[in-house]
C-alpha cells in the first residue's frame, strides 16, 4: 500500500552527472521494480515522480538527473535534510520472464539496480551519451555499455524477454524490435495516483492515466 511519509536524507552520492539520493525508508514499502515514488522537493509546489533505484535495508535510493528546478533541488539535498515521499505507485515490471534482458538509456537505467536484484542479475544493455554518463552502469550488475553514436537498440540480440526504460525514441525502437517487451514510459505527473489527469497519454488508442495504467506497459 502506498503511504506518504516525511523521510530524512541519509546521504547523497554523485554518479557521473546524476545524484543517488538515499532516504530513510521509515514504514514505506519499496514496492515492485518499475514502480515509482512522488518526491516533494523542498520549496517546490508539486512533487516529482522518481523510480526506485536501490533498496538497501532501511533506505530507499533514487538516481536523479538534474534537468530542471525540482530535480536540481532534490540533487542539492544533504544528509539530515527532510522531504516528503509518497509511494510505491503505479504498475512495475512483471518478473515472470524466462530470459530477461534489461535495455536502458541514460537516466532510464534508474530502476534497473532494484530490478536486476529482483531478477537475479540478468544481462543488461545500457546506452549513454558519454563515459561520464555511463558511470551509472556501475550500479547495474552484468551491464554492457554502448556509447553514442552507437544506439543501444542497434545491439539488442534476439531471443530475450526485454524490459526497457529510457527516452521515448529508444522505447519506440525497442517496441518495433520486440513486440513482447515491457516498456517503462514517462509523462509529466502532478499527483501520481490518478487524481489530476495530468499524465494522460494514448494507450492502445484511448487516453489513459499513465500513473495508474503504467508506467510499465506491454509494448504490443
Ligand atoms: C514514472 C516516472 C519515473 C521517473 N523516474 C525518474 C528517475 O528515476 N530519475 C530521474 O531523474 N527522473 C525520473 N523521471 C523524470 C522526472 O520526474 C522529471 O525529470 C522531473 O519531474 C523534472 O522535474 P524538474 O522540475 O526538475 O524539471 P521540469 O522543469 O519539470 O522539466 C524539465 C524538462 O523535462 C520535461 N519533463 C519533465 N517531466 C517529464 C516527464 N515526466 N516526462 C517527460 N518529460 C518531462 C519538461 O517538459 C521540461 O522540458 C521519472 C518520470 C516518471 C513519469
Ligand atoms: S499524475 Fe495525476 S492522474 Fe496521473
Amino acid at each position: 500500500m502506498p503511504r506518504r511519509e516525511r523521510g530524512r536524507v541519509v546521504a547523497t552520492e554523485a554518479v557521473g552527472p546524476y545524484t543517488l539520493l538515499r532516504v530513510e525508508r521509515g514504514r514505506l514499502d519499496p514496492g515492485r521494480p518499475g514502480q515509482f515514488f512522488m518526491l516533494e522537493a523542498p520549496g517546490r509546489l508539486l512533487p516529482r515522480p522518481m523510480s526506485l533505484c536501490v533498496a538497501p535495508a532501511g533506505e530507499l535510493g533514487f538516481l536523479i538527473d538534474p534537468i530542471g528546478p525540482a530535480t536540481r533541488v532534490l540533487c542539492s539535498l544533504a544528509a539530515g535534510d527532510e522531504l516528503h515521499v509518497l509511494g510505491p505507485l503505479g504498475n512495475g515490471f512483471r518478473l515472470d520472464v524466462a530470459r530477461p534482458l534489461l535495455v536502458g538509456g541514460g537516466i532510464g537505467v534508474a530502476p534497473f539496480p532494484y530490478l536486476a536484484e529482483a531478477l537475479g542479475g540478468p544481462p543488461a544493455l545500457l546506452g549513454f551519451r558519454s563515459e561520464w554518463h555511463a558511470a551509472a552502469a556501475d550500479l547495474v550488475p552484468n551491464a554492457e555499455v554502448v556509447l553514442e553514436p552507437t544506439y543501444v537498440t542497434e545491439a539488442v540480440p534476439g531471443g530475450f524477454d526485454v524490459l526497457a526504460c529510457g527516452p521515448e525514441p529508444m522505447l519506440e525502437a525497442v517496441r518495433a524490435l520486440e513486440p513482447a517487451a515491457q516498456l517503462a514510459w514517462e509523462a509529466p505527473m502532478a499527483c501520481g495516483y490518478g487524481a489530476c489527469y495530468g499524465c494522460a497519454v494514448e494507450i492502445h488508442g484511448a487516453l489513459r492515466r499513465l500513473c495508474v495504467e503504467g508506467p510499465v506497459l506491454e509494448a504490443a
